[in-house]
């Protein structure tokens, strides 16, 4: 990347290229739990814009630019009143749509009353997480169809966690395939993997990928040679517009699961992780009687707060090294000594600064995937804001169905294309709620 590259697909506030682009979407924004009808409002902050959320006496969600239309006060601080929120400073009440309900500290006008406006955004409601359009059409596209995000909400899991960190590190580290035998189970020998194992191939660290665009973003198939050279064991994952990923945690066919990296602005990002809970989980062989990339299944959360970025947030961070165990690094029972998947990522991508310095990068083949994305999000962003063109995805939601991550294996002599084909067609699908 150039340092016009990367400021460009760094930054993410008001007016920039990339906070753009990615407002043109649908926004995982919160879980359904975190609003109660009547309750106060929750701080949130999207793409370096403050907001606020609230759940009104009917149940319906709103999100607002935080500042009052009046004379700017944070509606943060609004009373959550009978179906509308009262800003405190001089009473004015505006319904989820922004609407404004009462102008108390005025003589009472209809007119000029219809016409005042908080500046509310589009919501919406399903699965267990409120979506909000941040863009400026008045007729919002479609849904997305990634898959796992249309799942109900009785067969899916959705968990939230900041990470501290610019959108770009964090969504580069999900499809870079060839940290998995380092940073997660570097001290896993491949006499410890018993055969059979889906695992068993991975001990070989230097697979050969196919990358490529797709109607959905970008794909990489990281694969190996094996038995005698009689098979290809396959790994698969992708990137999908604008900030989604697809990583391979289980086998092709039943594994389903969507994780977004949203910008909340330049230096923090919400993961948010979808996924299915019948999909069948393999273990984890265990050395020494410990799992070797940390024995922790989640990591621990700090309470919320109220602050713009006081959500979801974890409680190993740099401020204490991540929690490194340098006991468990050096005697080979964690190779990174940070006992948890999740936070080794989230050690090693916010260890890169707030904001990566890219220009100091030296990308190899292994980086091939990050590379292409990179090129093929600045494009369609360039493309949008140079040539008006539609984003991808929105015209077509449909597309993102065929996005599908995994294992799988075939006879060596099958053609990627035709592999992966072969397994979008037989892979089992859920029931999914499309309203
Ligand atoms: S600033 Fe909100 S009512 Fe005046
Ligand atoms: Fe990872």
């Amino acid at each position: 990347m150039n340092e016009l590259d990367k400021e460009e697909i760094t930054r993410v506030g008001p007016g920039t290229l990339m906070g753009n682009f990615m407002r043109q979407y649908w926004i995982p924004a919160l879980k359904s739990t975190e609003l109660i009808a009547d309750a106060p409002p929750t701080r949130l902050k999207l793409f370096n814009e403050k907001l606020i959320a609230f759940r009104d006496s009917s149940g319906r969600p709103g999100i607002f630019n935080h500042e009052c239309p009046h004379r700017c006060a944070s509606l943060f601080l609004g009373r959550n009143e009978k179906d509308g929120l009262r800003c405190i400073y001089h009473g004015w009440k505006f319904d989820v749509n922004g609407q404004c309900l009462d102008m108390p500290n005025v003589s009472p006008n209809p007119n000029i009353q219809s016409k005042i406006k908080a500046k509310a955004y589009k919501v919406l409601e399903r699965s267990g997480v409120i979506w909000v359009y941040l863009g400026e059409s008045k007729t919002p596209p479609l849904f997305p169809e990634i898959e796992a995000t249309l799942l109900p909400e009785s067969e899916l899991v959705v968990d939230f966690m900041l990470r501290k960190c610019n959108w770009l590190q964090a969504l580069d580290g999900e499809i870079d395939t060839s940290h998995i035998g380092f940073l997660h189970w570097g001290c896993l020998d491949a006499q410890d993997i018993p055969e059979g194992h889906p695992l068993e191939h991975i001990k070989d660290a230097i697979p050969q990928y196919h990358v490529c665009e797709t109607e959905w973003g970008t794909h990489y198939s990281a694969y190996r040679f094996i038995n005698g050279e009689k098979e290809i064991y396959w790994r698969s994952a992708n990137f999908l517009y604008p900030f989604w990923t697809q990583t391979p945690q289980g086998e092709f066919a039943s594994n389903v699961n969507a994780r977004a990296w949203v910008p909340l602005d330049d230096e923090n990002t919400m993961f948010i992780y979808f996924r299915w809970t019948k999909r069948p989980n393999y273990q984890i062989p265990l050395k020494n009687g410990l799992a070797p990339g940390g024995n922790k299944p989640m990591p621990e959360y700090i309470d919320n707060s109220t602050d713009w970025l006081g959500r979801w947030r974890l409680k190993a961070d740099a401020s204490n090294d991540w929690l490194i165990d340098r006991y468990a690094q050096s005697s080979g029972l964690i190779f990174s000594g940070i006992d948890n998947i999740h936070l080794q990522d989230q050690a090693v991508t916010e260890s890169m600064g707030a904001i990566a310095n890219q220009l100091n990068e030296h990308l190899v083949s292994a980086d091939l995937m990050i590379a292409k994305t990179r090129k093929v999000i600045l494009k369609a962003a360039r493309d949008f804001r140079d040539h008006g063109k539609t984003p991808p995805g929105l015209e077509h939601p449909e597309v993102f169905m065929g996005a599908r991550s995994g294992y799988f294996i075939t006879p060596p002599t099958i053609t990627w294309g035709q592999a992966y084909k072969d397994q979008v067609q037989t892979a089992i699908r859920p029931k999914l709620d499309n309203k």
